[in-house]
């Protein structure tokens, strides 16, 4: 026998030589729920050990993300208020507007990205404007332009539209241009699939549709080609980075769109997938860090640079360790 696999696995030291995917801290990116209000820190139900915190609650958590070396925070909110045209994600004084302003003050070096969507902010739930039961694909452009803009003068260091409307992209690139925010990177959430993995975050923002799903603008979950004219698409727009969400299900995509563009490709664990890790966990069935740190590593291993994960913390720790990367 002349190739024996074996031999590069025999020790550690050999097997960290010729690892192929390295990862670092420096690439995780951790969704935090922001709600209005004060003194609050209310666990998700459906999402143990996440919490949605009030702009005066939020420094701890932001605390302890930064010490375990996560350097980005993607900042989704949750209004008092919800209206038929979502106005809560545009007022200056909005939750993700006041927490951005204060977060930038007390964390000047941790990197503030901010979610761009309707759905958190209207009271039927849809991602834009209805005209009856449809969303108004154009007519929500005007509102996406006004929010990301919005967020950028708060402070915002990117914007990351995760909608679905077509010609967003472009759209908030030359709102952002036009008022002198040229250096802002918009992160396109360009590959979305119409999933039952977000099933947990709407718990947690109590954003799900009022009526009909959200199929007329989420992709259908079988197709591949899409994926590839969606990310080439936004690319074409401006778009700085391309996101693929879910991760876990939809790794296919994550290589081949990282094979097809020449942006960096971030992938999104959404909560559906974080929720089911802490199911099997309570069930005793998987070790909660070692499945963790295999499902990050299949993510990068696919072709994503950057990684969207509740468990951010915890991964930028086994990457610290060495337990991999
Ligand atoms: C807003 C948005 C959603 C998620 C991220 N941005 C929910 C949705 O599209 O219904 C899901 C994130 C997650 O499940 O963790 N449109």
């Amino acid at each position: 026998m002349l190739v024996r696999p074996r031999r590069l696995r025999q020790k550690e030291v050999l097997r960290e030589m010729v690892r192929e995917t390295k990862m670092s801290p420096n690439s995780l990116i951790y969704p935090m729920f922001i709600k209005e209000g004060s003194n609050i820190v209310e666990e998700i139900p459906s999402m143990e050990g996440q919490f949605r915190y009030s702009v005066d609650t939020m420094s701890d958590k932001l605390a302890k993300l930064k010490e375990a070396g996560v350097k980005s925070v993607m900042l989704f909110g949750i209004p008092k208020e919800k209206d038929e045209l979502g106005t809560g994600a545009y007022a200056s004084n909005g939750v993700i507007q006041t927490a951005l302003r204060e977060a930038k003050k007390n964390f000047p070096d941790l990197f503030f990205i901010a979610d761009v969507c309707m759905c958190e902010y209207t009271s039927h739930g849809h991602c834009g404007v209805l005209h009856g039961y449809e969303v108004d694909n154009d007519a929500t452009l005007e509102l996406l332009k006004k929010t990301a803009l919005s967020y950028v003068q708060a402070g915002a260091d990117m914007v990351a539209p995760s909608d679905m409307m077509d010609g967003r992209v472009l759209a908030i690139r030359n709102t952002l241009d036009n008022h002198g925010f040229e250096h802002i990177p918009i992160m396109s959430y360009a590959v979305k699939y119409a999933s039952t993995f977000y099933t947990p975050f709407r718990d947690a923002a109590g954003s799900a549709p009022s009526f009909g799903d959200r199929k007329s603008y989420q992709m259908d979950y079988h197709n591949r080609k899409e994926a590839l004219k969606e990310a080439l698409l936004d690319v074409k727009e401006g778009a700085d980075i391309i996101m693929v969400k879910p991760a876990l299900s939809y790794l296919d995509i994550v290589r081949e769109v990282a094979d097809a563009v020449n942006v960096p490709v971030a992938a999104y664990s959404v909560s559906g997938e974080y929720a089911m890790v802490k199911a099997a966990k309570h069930l005793g069935y998987m070790d909660e860090k070692k499945v963790i740190c295999e499902m990050a590593t299949g993510v990068y291993r696919a072709g994503a640079s950057i990684y969207l994960t509740y468990y951010a913390e915890e991964i930028a720790e086994c990457m610290k360790k060495g337990d991999i990367g």
